[in-house]
């Protein structure tokens, strides 16, 4: 793994093979670019005004053999507006340059991406994102290549510099570091999860994953389907019916906080390949409901690095998990069913199983007696047309949730965007057989969907997320390569760390070894 550490030191002195510095749109270098050699600060000043670097956002500029510097290679990344730039942006550099400096191979470098003034945020929010750039963007899936591209020489080093700021805060720069590699981590092993292919990722294998977890003060409790029937799940079990595969219930609990501190529960949809059932799916990107159990992932990577924080908070973590498919006992449409909480469900769509499965889940955790509830699912295609990959939907029965995670969505660019759930929508799940059904129509379909969570969380406050447009992404982007990314790991970190501290112990070292 990177070695990544926080250095002061001016660009002359450095020894790493490259030295990274931003450029402001307008093509004007940091103040850090004044302790350059002369000769090298001429070479600049010549190179930007002649050449291309124009410091218009995103564009990376790779020299070599920069007069004066022992560096062989200068990068210079373009950081757009002065008065723009955000920890964001900073992060998506970052993760860019860094995958940029591995191919060429570079290995090590300096970084003075946090030698830019910010007026709205503070040093250490740029040194968690320049963090976390790194690390996500030197993610890959790699297991599956038979002949995996060996890179002989990786990036092993960087250093984040911080010249130009004032070093009493030193500890919580460290802290800043450390946060974000966790954080990192978190959302890697989340991607991790989502990518592992239907055939090998089951529920028994989520099930796995999470007694990886496990530890002192994070058990794990993992249900078979003897355990389930014995428990009650019935719409798990129902959705399992097609299924030769069994499905878990698996049940973590955190404990960071006080013992006798009411949990925040997490609950994950586990759908580890979602076929449609006998309402099959159309076979065109059928492939990709792999990624049906990336809210269990996003619930598993939250738990990992919770639990590498310190978090000072009790999290329980609930996630349902089986396949939907269509084998000769599936379940069908007309079929009714009873949830754990007794509700009975009227089945027009197999289809729609994402909020069966949850439903047992959300009864189960509100008995609990937790704080509150958020779930976390890729629950409907209608949130994709009204979302796109932007944004996860949040809808909820407590507005103080809802306006948290805006705010959390905002710091950590893992966004979420509301849809409301007004009294009106409800009916749209009314059965006339049962006590609901499981599709409301076609209008409203993530509300809906929401609507129907809704009777299952008794008199909890809680919020929905649906991830269904942000948990994969078949483009890839600067901070992540094709498939899974993690989508909801950075937001409720972000959420939970606003409201509870956490407990990071830093190595005793040297302020800022020059
Ligand atoms: N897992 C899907 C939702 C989904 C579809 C996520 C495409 C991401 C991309 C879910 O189980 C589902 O099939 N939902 C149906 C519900 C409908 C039958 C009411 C949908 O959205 O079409
Ligand atoms: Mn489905
Ligand atoms: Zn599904």
């Amino acid at each position: 793994m990177i070695d990544i550490t926080l250095q002061a030191g001016t660009v002359a002195k450095r020894r790493e093979d490259a030295i990274v510095l931003p450029i402001m749109a307008g093509r004007k270098l940091t103040p850090v670019a004044d302790s350059a050699p002369d000769e090298t600060k001429a070479f600049l000043k010549n190179f930007i005004r002649r050449f291309d670097a124009s410091g218009d956002f995103g564009e990376i500029t790779l020299l070599y053999a920069v007069p004066g510097l022992h560096a062989y290679r200068l990068v210079l990344v373009g950081v757009g507006e002065e008065r723009c730039i955000t920890p964001d942006k900073l992060r998506r550099l970052s993760a860019k340059v860094t995958r940029k400096l591995e191919a060429s191979g570079a290995r090590s470098a300096a970084f003075y991406l946090a030698d830019v003034e910010l007026r709205h945020y503070t040093v250490e929010a740029c040194i968690q994102a320049i963090t976390e750039g790194i690390d996500l963007g030197l993610y890959t899936f790699n297991r599956y290549k038979s002949k995996p591209k060996e890179n002989t020489h990786p990036l092993h080093s960087v250093h984040i510099t911080v010249t130009s700021r004032p070093r009493k805060e030193y500890t919580q720069w460290q802290q800043a570091v450390a946060r974000g590699r966790m954080v990192a981590a978190g959302v890697n092993f989340s991607r991790d999860l989502g990518n592992e292919p239907g055939n090998t990722c089951t529920p028994e294998f989520i099930g796995e994953q999470a007694l990886l977890l496990q530890d002192e003060n994070l058990q794990v409790e993992v249900m078979d389907k003897a355990a389930i029937e014995a428990a009650g799940f019935r719409a798990l079990l129902a959705v399992n019916q097609g299924s030769a595969k069994e499905p878990r219930f698996i049940v973590l609990r955190y404990c960071g906080g006080a013992s006798d501190e009411a949990p925040i529960a997490l609950v994950g949809k586990g759908l580890t390949f979602d076929a449609g059932g006998i309402s099959i799916k159309p076979p065109q990107k059928m492939d990709e409901m792999k990624f049906d159990m990336c809210g269990a992932a996003t619930v598993l990577g939250i738990f990992k690095a919770a639990h590498a924080m310190k978090l000072k908070t009790n999290l329980l973590g609930v996630i349902p998990s089986t396949e939907n498919l269509l084998g000769s006992a599936a379940f069908k449409p007309g079929d009714i069913i009873t949830a754990y909480n007794g509700t009975s469900i009227e089945v027009l769509n197999t289809d729609a199983e994402g909020r069966l499965i949850l439903a047992d889940a959300l009864a189960y955790a509100a008995e609990q007696d937790p704080c509150e509830i958020i779930d976390f699912a890729t629950l409907t295609g209608a949130c994709v047309i009204a979302l796109g990959s932007q944004a996860s939907a949040v809808v909820g029965n407590h507005q103080p949730i809802i306006n948290r995670l805006l705010k959390a969505g905002e710091r950590t660019h893992d966004r979420v965007w509301p849809l409301p759930m007004y009294e009106e929508y409800q009916e749209q799940i009314n059965s006339h057989i049962a006590d609901i059904q499981n599709i409301g129509g076609r209008e409203a379909g993530t509300i809906t969907a929401a609507c129907f969570l809704s009777r299952f969380v008794a008199n909890c406050h809680w919020a929905h997320i649906d991830i269904a447009g942000t948990a994969w992404d078949m483009k890839g982007s600067d901070l992540a390569v094709k498939g899974a990314t993690g989508a909801g790991v950075r937001l409720t970190l972000d959420y939970l760390m606003h409201r509870f501290e956490s407990d990071i112990a830093v190595e005793e070292s040297e302020p800022l070894d020059e």
